[in-house]
């Protein structure tokens, strides 16, 4: 089993087939404000080594993970996304009726429909606008944020709202002791904006480059709960209702993923690896971070990390640790940032941006 990436030439055949100029003259969009929420349970190492064969030393040194947080029973992927959201609409300084646009990234949704954005829409009192999902994994962040990215550089749009959001305590088989110690709860959203800059601390969305590979679908999925294995007594007793991944396949082929991504959004913008002051990987190992700043030659004090604290949240992943980095005013103005993510599907993207 082997994703293969695009080439570079390739990539940008595709991209020139889909829009006329890539990487020229397009309207900026910004990043305006990020907002953050993580449910208040924090579930430890050792709290796991109560429910499964395991211990902290293994999870320590096989993953970097120390903690995670888990939403309560009745908390939900959209209740999440709305404090998230909530939040990142008050720092970028605008209201509700402002946005005109609800993208939510999710691969535990509420239901299966509607869509958790429709409900996120309501909920912050936003009525008759466009809002759906996506469901892109781990990397759906940087999938609605080139979503966004281009349907507000049509100009049909003023102010998104993305929010990548995840109650992955709700799919996780609390037996298997090779998925439930690597993930958590919790949502991260992002207010985009189209115009020229928006002030402190907002970023430029320069560049995104998306990819898929669904030939490699089998080592992370949840087979059941669709129409192919819709619930049933069956299919619950089977487990088919919880999350399935071949740890070691998916590490070997991210690795390189997001390496080749990361190369390749800062070549087609012509940026040296050397003027991006912080990469911002999705959190799913540290050992998959450490790899790759051996491979890129990229110190690690210039990749955020919080999966220490917070596991892998999967669609939440990348705008967590971008409101961390924004938080602690880790990207001046004029420098460069990358955001970086593969997950299911196989799905991979890298997102360029400037301070
Ligand atoms: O968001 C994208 C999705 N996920 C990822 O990116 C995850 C990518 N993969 C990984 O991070 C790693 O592959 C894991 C952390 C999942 C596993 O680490 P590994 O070094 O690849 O371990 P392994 O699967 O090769 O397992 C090594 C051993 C096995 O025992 P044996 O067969 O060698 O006796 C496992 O049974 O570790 C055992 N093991 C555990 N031991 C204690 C697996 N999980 C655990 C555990 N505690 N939680």
């Amino acid at each position: 089993m082997s994703a293969q990436l695009p080439t570079g030439t390739q990539a940008d055949e595709l991209a020139s087939a889909a829009r006329v100029d890539p990487g020229g003259a397009r309207q900026t969009v910004a990043i305006r404000a990020t907002g953050a929420y993580t449910p208040e349970k924090v579930l430890t190492n050792n709290e796991l080594t109560h429910l499964v064969d395991t211990s902290d030393e293994w999870i320590v040194s096989r993953t970097g993970i120390r903690e995670r947080r888990i939403a309560a029973p009745d908390e939900t992927a959209a209740d999440m996304a709305v404090q998230a959201g909530a939040r990142a609409i008050e720092k970028a300084g605008l209201s509700p009726a402002d946005i005109d646009l609800v993208i939510v990234a999710t691969i535990t949704p509420d239901m299966p429909f509607p869509s958790t954005a429709c409900l996120v829409q309501t909920r912050l009192g936003m009525r008759n606008i466009c809002a759906f999902d996506v469901e892109a994994a781990c990397s759906g962040f940087i999938y609605i944020t080139e979503i966004a990215t281009a349907m507000l550089q049509s100009g049909r749009f003023r102010h998104a709202l993305i929010i990548g959001t995840e109650k992955l305590s709700s799919i996780l088989d609390w037996n298997d002791r090779s998925t439930c110690v690597l993930f958590g709860d919790g949502a991260g959203a992002a207010v985009l904006s189209r115009g020229e800059q928006h002030g402190n601390g907002s970023l430029s969305v320069l560049d995104t480059r998306l990819g898929a590979d669904g030939a490699a679908s089998n080592i992370l999925y949840m087979p059941g709960g669709g129409s192919r294995i819709p619930a049933s007594a069956e299919s619950l007793a089977a487990g088919h209702h919880f999350l399935k991944m071949n740890g070691r396949e998916v590490f070997k082929i991210a690795i390189r993923i997001m390496e080749q991504a990361t190369r390749d959004i800062l070549a087609r913008n012509d940026v040296p690896l050397d003027r991006v002051a912080c990469i911002i990987p999705h959190q799913a190992n540290s050992r998959i971070i450490e790899m790759l700043s051996e491979r890129m030659q990229v110190p690690m004090d210039r990749f955020h990390i919080n999966l220490d604290r917070l596991g892998n949240t999967s669609a939440a992943s990348v705008p967590l640790a971008l409101d961390e980095v924004l938080a602690q005013g880790k990207i001046a103005s004029g420098e460069y940032a990358v955001l970086v993510a593969f997950g299911a599907g196989l799905t991979w993207g890298a997102t360029l941006l400037r301070g």
